[in-house]
């Protein structure tokens, strides 16, 4: 298993006792997990949607009242189809995928994605049904979305695209949480955020959901139809047409 995933990811095979890198992705028994070595190292990072954060916001997220179900339409009867094309650890695919949304996830870092769809596989096959019937409503790809969005025909466009692409650098770093810090050393700053607004307006049927922090500018400097506040977090909502009807 461990060679086969260097393979897919052209990644070198190394010893559990490797202290040479600063990051290990571990196949473990259990799970997937990517490992830091060296000062102020995270503690292991892995996908989990049984437990923790995801299973809370299941349970007492607020459903279709909830801001980013408002800021994707959701309504009576409506469940969009979702491409989430900065998928990352899949959490708010997992939110939307549980209010009943069909979401193809997105991830370019090799080994987030490989991370995300250890998750993804093992909820799949979970014993809590319920978990499983939302887990076989994500498919994840490992792709840019830029080059994915581009490439898909007429008839395959998403209802709903979702954006939540790394979020500004903050001055005081030592308020970022330390898995946040490690996901910005691995996969960077997200710099063509402009480009993908732009391919997400053109590509998706019905509106592109931007997640900003609550004091950002808009990305690409594009004001959008509205947006939708919660505590941090502000969600930029492009509408391309109207859902009333539905
Ligand atoms: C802030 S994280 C997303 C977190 C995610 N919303 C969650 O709930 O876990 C941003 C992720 O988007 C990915 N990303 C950014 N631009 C992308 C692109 N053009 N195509 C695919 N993935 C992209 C990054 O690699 C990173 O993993």
């Amino acid at each position: 298993m461990a060679s086969d995933l260097a393979h897919v990811l052209k990644l070198p095979l190394v010893p559990v006792a490797d202290r040479c890198s600063r990051f290990l992705l571990l196949v473990t028994r259990a799970r997937l997990e990517l490992r830091q070595h060296g000062p102020g190292a995270a503690g292991p990072v892995y996908v989990d949607f049984a437990a923790g954060r995801s299973a809370h916001r299941r349970r007492f997220g607020g459903g279709v009242g909830q801001p980013l179900a408002r800021a994707m339409g959701l309504k009576q009867g409506w469940r969009p189809r979702v491409v989430d094309a900065t998928a990352g650890m899949g959490r708010d695919s997992f939110v939307l995928a549980a209010l009943g949304c069909e979401v193809t996830l997105l991830e370019r870092s090799p080994v987030v994605w490989a991370l995300l769809r250890d998750g993804v596989i093992r909820a799949q096959m979970a014993e809590d049904p319920e978990l499983v019937d939302i887990a076989r409503r994500m498919t994840t790809h490992h792709a840019d979305a830029i080059d994915y969005l581009e490439r898909l025909s007429e008839g395959e466009q998403p209802e709903v695209i979702y954006l939540d692409p790394m979020y500004p650098k903050r001055r005081k770093s030592a308020l970022v949480k330390k898995e946040m810090r490690l996901f910005r050393e691995l996969v960077g700053d997200d710099p063509d955020t402009g480009r993908l607004l732009a391919v997400a307006q053109r590509c998706a049927a019905y509106r592109v959901v931007v997640k900003r922090p609550s004091k950002a500018g808009y990305l690409g400097e594009l004001q959008p139809t509205m947006a939708i506040n919660s505590a941090n977090t502000r969600y930029d909502v492009y509408v391309r047409k109207g859902i009333s009807r539905k």
